[in-house]
């Protein structure tokens, strides 16, 4: 039998997955690691923790699994997407990398706006200049840290600095290189207009592969070091969104997922390129060769829920590694005892500023409603109910552009949430499912390493071979209706504080 390698350096930890072809799980390990804000409303982490993940997590699939290392036909990478890593001439990192929810590089969109023209970057990159794409990260160093700048000779993203370290190799490919501002998304490669008005040299940037397409080959030192062999291709794999499009089998039209990971996406396929011209969800090149993807992007959604645990549910937590459970479990079950609305409570995720729909990186979380009544149970309800309208109002996005799909799977640790998933079908009113394999990413990125080794023909055959629907959860009478209540409450507060979150930020 052959196997395949899935290694996903997310925000809060990379898990690398052992899979055998027809995608079941033989291993599986997860290291965490921190992200720092050193200001309000930035954020970064180390690029040596993702490294040093990816050593740990490598060596304890290949020891665990049994595998031999020669049947492991091919490693995929998947990533955060947007972050920026600065490597110098010798491949060093010159400095934290400035990550995806970002907020920091608001005046450096505004100036990419005016040198390339609004329309003219839609045109080119598919997307306006949103702060936490990477050219506005580049332009903030270049500015602010000159020092750094004129030691930079590599300019990658997270799963690409993985790649440079197991094969030496500086690659990219197109679907995670889309939310760069600096791809040409209809014709998948760089936009030498671009790099020329913004003045970054196209030397500093990786090889532009298709997400399936080897781009190196793992190096002697590296698998001294995990028990892999030399030479295990590893193919250009994708940003995390389009990872676990493939992981979920989002490859054909009609298809969409919501993850709720670290960040919130909507996600589905496009045959062609539909751009927003508002710029509220993005367009990027798909991990699928001459396809694409119409995404959104909400900042806080696990994140919320995330903090609101780190800050209020020490017990619950404590309770629950007693019982070696996960403490989301107990949440859940909290979550699911309280009415909609949670007692007449709602929240505004907006804890990272806001990317899809608002683009307002000012934006700030609020609970709106808090009388003595409520316990913190109301809040955590309140927290799961402002994340799912926030996807919403997304898919309000997607609907009012006419990308329309079928079937809605749901994926990442909310994906798990049966609470979750019934809220997420009660909001959109349309059904969710998940998926036998909860390995979304990882899979993904598997499957397209399956297809650079030849064990499967195409992208789709190979999402054939692996991805098995498993339940469906359908949205429950009424409910909408009474949703409908808060989620216009919802929308219009966001308008009412809008102007007071920039005088926020500004004092
Ligand atoms: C997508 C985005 C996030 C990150 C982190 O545009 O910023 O989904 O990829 O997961």
């Amino acid at each position: 039998m052959s196997y395949l390698i899935g290694v996903d350096i997310g925000t809060s930890g990379t898990k690398t997955v052992l899979f055998d072809d027809r995608g079941g799980v033989v291993a599986s390990h997860t290291v965490e690691y921190e992200m720092y804000q050193p200001k309000n409303g930035w954020a970064e982490q180390n690029p040596e923790d993702w490294w040093n993940a990816t050593l740990d997590t490598l060596r304890a699939v290949i020891s665990k699994s049994g595998v031999s290392a020669g049947d492991i036909k091919g490693i995929g990478l998947s990533g955060q997407m947007h972050g920026l890593v600065l490597l110098d001439k010798e491949g060093n990192v010159l400095r934290p990398s400035i990550i995806w929810c970002d907020g920091r590089t608001v005046a450096e969109c505004d100036e990419i706006t005016s040198t390339i023209g609004k329309d003219r970057l839609i045109e080119i990159s598919a997307n306006p200049a949103l702060p936490g794409f990477t050219a506005g990260k580049i332009l903030w160093v270049r500015k602010n840290e000159p020092q750094i700048w004129e030691k930079a000779a590599h300019i990658l993203l997270p799963k690409d600095y993985i790649r440079y370290k197991l094969t030496g190799e500086f690659a990219t490919e197109v679907s995670d290189a889309s939310g760069m501002n600096l791809l040409d998304v209809p014709k998948r490669q760089w936009s030498e207009e671009i790099l020329q008005k913004l003045q970054i040299d196209k030397a500093m940037l990786p090889k532009m592969y298709e997400s399936c397409e080897v781009t190196g080959n793992v190096s002697g030192a590296v698998a001294d070091k995990t028990g892999l062999t030399a030479g295990t291709p590893v193919v250009g794999g994708a940003g995390d969104n389009a990872a676990a499009a493939v992981g979920t089998g989002v490859v054909k039209t009609g298809k969409a997922f919501t993850t709720i990971g670290t960040s919130g996406v909507i996600f589905a396929h496009a045959d062609e390129v539909s751009i927003d011209p508002g710029g509220r969800v993005h367009t990027f090149c798909h991990a699928v060769p001459g396809k694409w993807t119409v995404m959104s992007c909400t900042l806080a959604a696990g994140l919320s829920l995330k903090w609101f645990r780190d800050q209020f549910c020490t017990a619950e937590m404590e309770t629950a590694k007693g019982m070696g459970k996960d403490p989301y479990e107990l949440m859940n079950e909290q979550i699911d005892r309280l009415p909609i609305g949670a007692n007449k409570l709602i929240y505004l995720p907006y804890l990272m500023g806001e990317r899809s729909p608002l683009l307002d990186a000012d934006a700030r979380g609020v609970f709106f409603g808090l009388s003595a009544i409520h316990t913190k149970y109301d809040m955590m309800r309140a927290v799961m109910e402002g994340v799912t309208y926030s996807q919403r109002n997304c898919l309000d996005v997607f609907r009012e552009m006419g990308v329309s799909f079928s079937e809605m799977m749901a994926t990442g640790g909310g994906g798990r949430s049966a609470v979750w998933r019934q809220m997420l079908a009660d909001v959109y009113d349309c059904d969710v499912s998940t998926l036998q394999s909860k390995e979304g990413p990882a899979l993904g990125v598997a499957i397209l390493a399956g297809v650079g080794a030849g064990v499967y023909g195409s992208v789709p055959e190979g999402c054939d071979a692996v991805v098995k629907k498993d339940s469906v959860q359908k949205p429950i009478n009424g409910n909408l209706a009474e949703y409908e209540k808060y989620y216009k409450l919802y929308l219009k507060l966001y308008q009412d504080l809008k102007a007071d979150f920039k005088t926020l930020a500004q004092i």
